[in-house]
């Protein structure tokens, strides 16, 4: 394994214990509201702090940048560690087994390695830019369905931007008029990872953070996937508006999608 990987799943592994530990003990953490519906617990931070800590270990003058605590560590390097100690930090504070730990490193702005553990259901997906993906050591390609007949598809509500509902409401009611159903999960990480390893044929949200898909975009292209935005351009980077999938199922989405009708907000 990638040296740098080997790092990133044992500062991924140090945390994933640290949730399973304390997943379903409601009062025994705390919960504040960053902004509105936008939780942090004090595991989210404890999480933060242990991956931060057993990568610098390794990597004492890396870049590190955590969606708790900003940007730190030596902030010229190159190399930069993107971490979001939970991902899924609603699904945690309710009880339900459904968040990872997502960890990627970035060199020169390119993501080298990645890794998103769920320590519920003790899966530790990875990837090393060139080298494929993984699920628990073993290689995970993308499904192989040509269109959106029969697939199922995950999206998200874009509850933190309440004024593009109307505009991704209309999107959605594309969509599932053109697939066999939708899921949405809550954890940005793993929704990637599921159409890495195939469980879902195709994945679209938007206004994410580099924290919540810096990692899970990388597994995604390892395991042989395409991520754009919604009109199938890089932009995502920016805009943080992402779907992927195989390249026959972006191209049916971005169909769906109607680049010329998506408002601004949407591209
Ligand atoms: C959130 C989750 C969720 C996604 C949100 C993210 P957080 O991350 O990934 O699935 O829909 O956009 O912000 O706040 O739980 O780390
Ligand atoms: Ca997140
Ligand atoms: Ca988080």
């Amino acid at each position: 394994m990638h040296p740098m990987l080997n790092i990133a799943v044992r500062a991924a592994r140090a945390a994933g214990n640290l949730i399973a530990r304390n997943i379903g003990q409601q009062g025994q953490f705390s919960v504040e509201e960053k902004k509105k519906d936008d939780l942090v617990t004090d595991i989210d931070r404890e999480c933060e702090r242990t991956v931060i800590s057993v990568l610098q270990r390794s990597y004492r003058d890396h870049a590190f940048l955590g969606e708790e605590s900003g940007l730190t560590g030596n902030t010229e390097s190159e190399f930069q560690w993107v971490i979001d100690p939970i991902d899924g930090t609603t699904n945690f504070v309710q009880g339900i087994g459904h968040c990872a730990v997502s960890i990627a490193l970035k060199r020169a702005g390119k993501t080298e390695v990645a890794v998103v553990f769920d320590p519920l259901m003790n899966e530790m997906f990875t990837a090393a830019r060139g080298e494929g993906a993984s699920l628990n050591g073993r290689r995970i390609r993308v499904a192989s369905r040509t269109a959106l007949d029969g697939a199922l598809i995950c999206t998200a509500f874009p509850v933190r931007y309440r004024e593009r509902m109307g505009a991704y409401l209309e999107l959605f009611s594309n969509l599932i008029d053109n697939c066999a159903d939708i899921r949405r999960t809550g954890c940005a990480s793993l929704d990637l990872c599921y159409v890495a390893c195939g469980r879902f044929d195709g994945y679209l949200e938007q206004g994410l953070k580099a924290w919540d898909f810096a990692a899970g975009e990388l597994i995604v292209r390892e395991a042989g996937g395409l991520v754009t935005d919604y009109t199938g351009t890089p932009g995502y980077v920016k805009s943080g508006n992402i779907l992927c999938g195989n390249p026959n199922v972006v191209r049916a989405l971005l169909n769906v999608c109607n680049p010329q009708d998506l408002p601004a907000i949407l591209r």
